[in-house]
C-alpha cells in the first residue's frame, strides 16, 4: 500500500502557497540530499508552475558526495532552475541563496522591486533549521504579524530589497511512488502513525543493499551480505542489536527501529538513497500503475452504467424456451 499523509494543516498550507503565488519571483524548494527525487513535491511543482526555481539538496553532510553532485548537474540543466547542496553547517548560507535567486530574477532588486521568494519543503527536511540561521544573520529580521501575512506565512527580510517567505512543510495528497513513500517515512517526513517501521526498514535496506552494502556490513558487524534479501538483513540486525525473541527469533520489530533511527541520526555514515535513474524509473512504473487503475475504474463504471433498470429484462432471452 502506498503511505499517504496529507493532514489538514497541509491543506492550509497548499493554499496559502497558492495565493501568495503570483507574487513571487522565485522558489527555493528544499529537498533532502539523501532522497532527492521522493522529497521533490509534484504538488508544489503543480503550484509552482513557471516560476523560476532554486533547488537546495539540504541535509548533503548526510548524502554520498558523489551522488548529490550528480542530482545537482539534473537540476541546474533544468530551464529556469538552479541547485546547491547545503547543510547545517554552514553558518552564513544567506549569501549563496541570495546571489541563486538573482541570477534567477535579474531584473528583480531595488527598493521599488524587492526580490519575493517562497521557501518550502517537506517535513524534516530542516527548512526551520536553515530559517533561523537565516534570521539569526545581522540584517535578518522576523516581520510575521503583518498585513497580508497569512498566520501559516512568515517574512522574514534577508536584505534590503529581498523577502523570504517562509510555509511549513508540506507533503502531498497521494504518494504514488510506493519507494518514495518508504523512504519520506524513514526521512521523518510522514507522521509516525502513517507507516509501519518494518516495511520502512525493509524499504530502507533494500536501498542501503543496493547502493551502500558495505555501510551496513561496517556499522552492524555482518558478514559477506552478497545475495541476501532485506529480511535477512534485518534479522541480523536485530540478533547482533537487539534482545532475542522467545524461541531465539529475531526482534524484527526492534530492528526496524535501530536502523530507522541509525539511517536519520547519520549513524551509516553519506548516504543517498536513490539514483536518478533508479528514481526516474519508479516515476515511470506509479504512472503506469496509475494508468492500469484508472483504466480498471473506466471499466468497472462502464459495466455499471449498461446493467439495465430493473424489470426491464438484462439479458436477450438466450437459454430461454
Ligand atoms: P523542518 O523544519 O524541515 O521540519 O526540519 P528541522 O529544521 O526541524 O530539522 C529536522 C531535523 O534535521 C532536526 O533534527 C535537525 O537538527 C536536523 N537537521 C537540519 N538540518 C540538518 C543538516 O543540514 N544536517 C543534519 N545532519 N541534520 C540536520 P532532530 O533530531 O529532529 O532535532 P534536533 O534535536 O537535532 O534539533
Amino acid at each position: 500500500m502506498p503511505i499517504q499523509w496529507f493532514p489538514g494543516h497541509m491543506h492550509a498550507t497548499r493554499k496559502a502557497i497558492a495565493e501568495r503565488m503570483p507574487e513571487i519571483d522565485v522558489v527555493i524548494e528544499l529537498l533532502d540530499a539523501r532522497l532527492p527525487g521522493s522529497s521533490a513535491n509534484p504538488l508544489l511543482a503543480e503550484l509552482t508552475r513557471g516560476k523560476p526555481a532554486l533547488k537546495v539538496l539540504n541535509k548533503q553532510d548526510l548524502a554520498d558526495p558523489q551522488q548529490t553532485a550528480s542530482w545537482l548537474a539534473h537540476y541546474q540543466a533544468q530551464a529556469g532552475t538552479r541547485a546547491l547542496a547545503l547543510d547545517a553547517s554552514d553558518t552564513a548560507p544567506a549569501r549563496r541563496l541570495i546571489a541563486a535567486c538573482r541570477e534567477l530574477a535579474p531584473l528583480r532588486g531595488g527598493m521599488a522591486k524587492p526580490m519575493r521568494v517562497l521557501i518550502c519543503g517537506i517535513p524534516n527536511v530542516g527548512k526551520s533549521t536553515l530559517v533561523n540561521t537565516l534570521r539569526g544573520g545581522k540584517r535578518a529580521a522576523k516581520t510575521g504579524d503583518e498585513a497580508g501575512i497569512t498566520k501559516t506565512e512568515q517574512r522574514i527580510v534577508l536584505a534590503d530589497d529581498f523577502y523570504l517567505f517562509d510555509t511549513p512543510g508540506m507533503l502531498w495528497p497521494r504518494i504514488a511512488i510506493e519507494p518514495s513513500g518508504y523512504l519520506l517515512a524513514a526521512s521523518g517526513a510522514v507522521g509516525r502513525n502513517a507507516y509501519d517501521d518494518e516495511e520502512v526498514a525493509l524499504a530502507l535496506l533494500t536501498q542501503m543493499l543496493r547502493h551502500h552494502a558495505d555501510r551496513l556490513r561496517d556499522r552492524y558487524k555482518l558478514g559477506d551480505l552478497a545475495g541476501l534479501s532485506d529480511e535477512a538483513v534485518l534479522a541480523d540486525i536485530g540478533r547482533k542489536r537487539a534482545p532475542l525473541l522467545s524461541g531465539g527469533l529475531p526482534h524484527m520489530q526492534k530492528a526496524a527501529e535501530i536502523a530507522i533511527h541509525d539511517f536519520r541520526s547519520g549513524a551509516w555514515g553519506p548516504v543517498t538513497l536513490e539514483t536518478l535513474q533508479e528514481f526516474t524509473q519508479w516515476q515511470a512504473q506509479a504512472k503506469l500503475l496509475d494508468a492500469e487503475r484508472e483504466a480498471r475504474r473506466a471499466a468497472r463504471s462502464n459495466t455499471k452504467n449498461q446493467v439495465p433498470p430493473r424489470g426491464q429484462g438484462g439479458d436477450d432471452g438466450a437459454g430461454k424456451g
